[in-house]
């Protein structure tokens, strides 16, 4: 029996690729990464779809290959690519502002949108977006990075209940994936200090590791967790 395919955006390494790594087995993946070679792990039996998210056209042209080459079999996509932006708000150019909207918020609703259309012929389907514990918290010199991360978590619930109204033998789920502070390329440039005081923070009194968010991304996108629809789950260690 052929394996149901999953889209996994920014496959290439820290949350993605241990995503990845966790689906591998019970899925045929659709990995994603900015370029073709940064995929360099499991790339047998899964496909690559590059793209660069800063640049609409190539989101557009990402959406129609998506569509054009796994719109039959989609089963789920996984919108986790993102970017991180440390600085004060004052010394924040609007390009980068709109860079971080564009990648975190604009792309994931553009690929979730074509995915909800896909799904929309079969009434089913899961699509799973990372949001983030500043969405819920807030945080000084990520002002614009917890708005994206906010922003996609309303995105989902609005998904969720959209779905619901407009299909009678609804059967789409979508679901935010809240993590705290996880050991990843994005969080080593923090300096120790800073990393000190966020784990101080945290009651478990560590950082997560990637496959700690990997392994509930594997049991929401399956048919075990069939009942969980809209909500954001919170992974971060007991953070409140
Ligand atoms: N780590 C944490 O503590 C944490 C906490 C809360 C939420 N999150 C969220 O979880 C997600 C994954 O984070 P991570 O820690 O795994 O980050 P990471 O290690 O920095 O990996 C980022 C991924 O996103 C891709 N990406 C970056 N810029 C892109 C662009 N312009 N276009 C397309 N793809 C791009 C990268 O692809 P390339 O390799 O090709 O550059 C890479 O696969 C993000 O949405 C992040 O905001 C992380």
């Amino acid at each position: 029996m052929r394996k149901p395919k999953v889209l996994i955006t920014g496959a290439s390494r820290g949350l993605g690729l241990a995503i990845a790594n966790a689906l591998n087995d019970d899925y045929c993946l659709i990995l994603h990464a900015t370029k073709t070679e940064n995929i360099t792990h499991l790339k047998e039996g899964n496909y690559i779809l590059a793209a660069d998210f800063s640049k609409p056209e190539e989101v557009t042209a990402f959406c129609k290959e998506l569509k054009a080459q796994h719109g039959d079999d989609l089963y789920a996509v996984i919108n986790n690519a993102g970017i991180n932006v440390s600085k004060p708000l004052s010394f924040q150019p609007e390009r980068e502002i709109d860079n971080a909207i564009q990648i975190n918020l604009k792309t994931p609703i553009q690929i979730s949108k074509t995915a909800f259309k896909i799904f929309s012929v079969k009434q089913k389907g899961v699509i799973i977006n990372m949001s983030s514990l500043v969405a819920d918290t807030g945080n000084a010199y990520q002002t614009v990075y917890s708005a994206t991360k906010a922003g996609i978590a309303a995105f989902t619930k609005s998904l969720a209940k959209e779905a619901g109204a407009l299909f009678e033998n609804n059967q789409i789920r979508a679901i935010s994936v809240s993590p705290g502070f996880i050991e990843t390329e994005m969080t080593a440039v923090i300096p120790q200090i800073e990393q000190d005081k966020l784990v101080a923070n945290i009651p478990l009194k560590r950082a997560g590791k990637a496959d700690e968010i990997a392994q509930v991304l594997a049991f929401l996108i399956s048919d075990k967790a069939s009942f969980i629809n809209g909500s954001t789950i919170n992974i971060n260690g007991g953070v409140l």
